[in-house]
């Protein structure tokens, strides 16, 4: 590693470990849903996503399938398609099979050494391709570099309704920011997910196998590890509840008991019963949707699955 190479990652570690103490100081304690996903963590996540309570992956896949000749057609010849949050996953692979003409596919994802992975498989299986992989985190501000290959449109891909994990404000600056983006004639293909039953909602984020509660606990044994933490792990549990008043999804870690845990140097105590939260994952009517992105896109389509669990849609940016 160089020494700029080494200043950059203690910066960024400085400003991991400022937002992490920031979040466990406020009355609500908070851990930040990105922390879930190191390498751990992107494995149960990979879990998580093959569960049977989990239907917005297969929902989501199954929705793209039936309707792809309609989808990439909506797309466009010479397309410049940009990936949020790349993953090597069986969606791209649909669309690059069924997209005529595309210009180039830029894949941005937080994780360089996965980008670069999954970019190298995408190579071997479609040489043609023009790949540009942006190791970037989306989530912070974040300027797309000029992209070097003729294209006629730019189209966002945001599939998995991540767009659930932002509050609405958040999501609403999010769109702001695609908007920029795409430009004039550019458009947003994003996967959303639908309010239902709170019953269904819960055994989604509540799996019998505990495959979610160790993707959420895994948060403490990351600060235990990166942070010289001393949470006990026995003494704290998961829980999803749906607060419909909201229209999401709240994860928390719960303590079992009344005690004190460490991390970075600091301490906090815990009441018994007294919560971290660590995710939202907001659910939007297709309405209640077009509405947020109202003042930067245009909803052009929306296609769902026949019980309305999920929706894919295709917006055009004003
Ligand atoms: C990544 N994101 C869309 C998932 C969700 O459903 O909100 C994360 C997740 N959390 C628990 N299970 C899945």
């Amino acid at each position: 590693m160089t020494t700029q190479t080494i200043n950059t990652v203690d910066r960024e570690t400085q400003l991991l470990r400022d937002e992490l103490l920031e979040g466990l100081r406020r009355p609500q304690k908070t851990l930040p849903s990105k922390y879930f996903y190191d390498e751990i963590g992107s494995t149960l996540f990979e879990d998580i996503c093959t569960l049977k309570e989990y239907y917005p992956t297969r929902t989501e896949i199954g929705i793209m399938r039936d309707n792809i000749e309609q989808i990439t057609r909506q797309l466009g010849r010479r397309c410049l398609l940009i990936e949020y949050g790349a993953g090597a996953s069986v969606k791209i692979r649909l669309l690059l099979d069924h997209m005529r003409s595309i210009a180039g596919y830029v894949p941005i994802d937080i994780s360089g050494e996965h980008l670069l992975a999954a970019a190298g498989e995408l190579r071997r299986e479609y040489p043609s391709l023009h790949i540009f992989p942006i190791p970037a985190d989306y989530t912070q501000d974040f300027e797309l570099p000029e992209i070097d290959v003729p294209h006629d449109r730019r189209v966002v891909f945001f599939p998995g309704s991540t767009i659930g994990n932002f509050t609405p404000a958040q999501a609403a600056e999010f769109l702001a920011h695609i908007a920029e983006v795409v430009g004039e004639d550019g458009g947003l293909l994003i996967g959303v997910d639908r309010k239902k039953d709170a019953a269904t909602l819960e055994a989604a984020y509540n799996d019998d196998r505990g495959v979610t509660a160790d993707f959420n606990l895994n948060m403490l044994v990351r600060l235990n590890r990166e942070f010289d933490g001393d949470f006990d792990l026995d003494t704290f549990r998961h829980r999803a509840v749906y607060n419909g008043a909201e229209g999401r999804i709240e994860m928390h870690l719960l303590s079992k008991r009344e005690q004190v845990a460490h991390v970075a140097g600091e301490q906090f105590t815990f009441r018994s019963g007294e919560s971290i939260l660590t995710e939202y994952s907001y659910k939007y009517h297709p309405e209640e949707f077009a509405h947020l992105a109202a003042p930067y896109f245009t909803v052009e389509k929306v296609w769902t699955d026949a019980r309305a669990l999920f929706s894919v849609q295709y917006l055009s940016a004003r």
